[in-house]
């Protein structure tokens, strides 16, 4: 292990600049002009893996390639013959979240920039800069020689921010090499330097597009407007009755199945460093709003809420425009929680938005992505393995926590492979996932390497 560790001290700048490489490449899953950005990403992630002395392979697929890279097989000792070495899969995504607004960018989101002990860019935290964390630890392996208790495939995608649709097509086909005993995943966060986190609970996910139509052309508001109804108007009364004055979600049955919160989760949670007036001073809010009875922490992982993504209708460029639009569309997410199931939810949701929507425009709702929330204990042996890897690594107690994000394929994974995800997140709080000026901190970076070093003999003993 010493040889492992030595080899991660040793190859940190040379570990940076492979990072910079990594996210120098625009894979914006969600944007068909990069498709072939993807493609080269995925290409550059298979030869990465490659080079460091694993096999690997691009999968093409409907969408976005996706990539596999195994270490070379070791048959077990024949006195242990009948029994299988541990296999674990590490999952990460090679595909972003659009770089947009680029004018709140301090410096261009692909032209990764570092500055302090961080490195700034579109990808660096989510999830490009985690999942080399890991081919960086098991290239230490493989270079320095030193034999690995198991077998390790990594499986990287490019559609993680678009739901991983082929990826669940792919998990099916692919079945009998993907077998394992975990799945291993650093796509979460961790609440600061000194509370290394397991993530044991991830919210679920549906998500809808609502368009509100009225008139068959924008019209003179002047000659027009006061005999027939506003479509832009009309949406915002459909949705501004979606949420009451405690915030909570009116839809009939919503909340019907949620497992509650146990006494002591809410312990736990309790338990996490948390300030509410730096919170409300991070996010620039002049007050926090949040369902009542529930800490923020306990509303922003372990309950569900309904947000509006987007909103537009009309005229939206200078000046001003006098006109009843023809249209309005809203694009709304559920984030759900263990045991709300995204079928029964949506339509829910289906059936109260027809019943608000009045007889003077039509209403059209489009249901997109759906993943269910998940739920894994955090007590049994892997967890314990994977608290120990990260003990050894931080050198800080870890915690356990929920987290709010989703990653829908963690329940495919238990599904398909029936294998727990073991979610060992290193961003952190401030690391700006999804917003302008994503960051990863170096120092993360290393220590999740160390983490990842630490885990393989913890969780093959486990
Ligand atoms: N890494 C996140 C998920 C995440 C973030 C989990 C923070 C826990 C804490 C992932 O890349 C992500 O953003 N997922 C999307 C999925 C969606 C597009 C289906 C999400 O949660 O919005
Ligand atoms: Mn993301």
């Amino acid at each position: 292990m010493q040889a492992v560790i030595d080899y991660l001290n040793s190859n940190q700048s040379r570990f940076v600049d492979e990072l910079c490489d990594y996210l120098r490449f625009p894979s914006v899953s969600a944007q068909p002009q990069h498709k072939q950005d993807l493609h080269a990403c995925a290409e550059w992630v298979a030869a990465h893996c490659g080079h460091i002395g694993l096999l690997a392979e691009v999968h093409q697929t409907d969408g976005h390639p996706i990539v596999t890279a195994r270490t070379p097989w070791r048959p077990l000792p024949d006195s242990t013959c009948g029994r299988r070495r541990p296999h674990f899969l590490i999952y990460g995504h090679y595909d972003v979240q659009p770089p947009e607004p680029f004018e709140l960018w301090k410096s261009p989101p692909f032209e990764p920039r570092i500055e302090g002990h961080s490195i700034f860019a579109r990808g660096a935290c989510d999830n490009k800069g985690q999942n080399l964390a890991h081919l960086k630890a098991v290239e230490a392996y493989l270079k320095t020689g030193t034999e690995l208790p198991c077998d390790i495939t990594f499986v990287i995608e490019g559609e993680e921010e678009v739901g991983s649709k082929s990826l669940s097509t792919f998990l099916k086909a692919h079945r009998e090499e993907l077998l394992c005993d975990a799945i291993v995943i650093s796509d979460t966060g961790m609440p600061s330097p000194k509370h290394p986190a397991l993530t044991y609970a991830l919210r679920g996910i549906a998500a809808f597009e609502i368009n509100v139509h009225g008139p068959n052309r924008d019209l003179h508001s002047g000659i027009f407007g006061g005999t027939l109804d506003n479509p832009a108007m009309a949406l915002a009364q459909i949705l501004a009755r979606l949420r009451d004055k405690n915030g909570r979600i009116t839809i009939p049955g919503f909340y019907d199945d949620i497992q509650p919160l146990s006494s002591y989760e809410r312990k736990q949670f309790a338990r996490l460093p948390f300030k509410q007036s730096d919170y409300k001073k991070f996010l620039g809010v002049p007050k926090l709003f949040g369902e009542r009875g529930y800490t923020p922490l306990e509303q922003r992982s372990a309950r569900p809420t309904l947000e509006i993504n987007g909103l537009t209708s009309g005229y939206q460029g200078e000046g001003s425009k006098t006109i009843v639009p023809a249209w309005a569309r809203a694009k709304i997410t559920t984030r759900l929680v263990p045991n709300q199931k995204p079928a029964k939810v949506i339509k829910a949701v289906h059936k109260h938005l027809k019943k608000l929507c009045p007889p003077t425009v039509r209403l059209e709702i489009e249901s997109g992505h759906g993943a269910e929330p998940y739920l894994v204990s955090p007590t049994g042996p892997q967890a314990q393995a994977a608290v120990r890897a990260l003990k050894l690594a931080f050198e800080y107690e870890p915690v356990l926590m929920r987290e709010g994000g989703s990653i829908p394929i963690v329940n495919e994974f238990k599904k398909i492979l029936g294998a727990d995800a073991l979610m060992l997140g290193l961003a952190l709080p401030d690391d700006n996932a999804h917003s302008p000026n994503e960051k990863f901190d170096l120092n993360c970076f290393s220590k999740g390497q160390l983490m990842s070093a630490y885990l393989w003999p913890e969780l093959s003993r486990a």
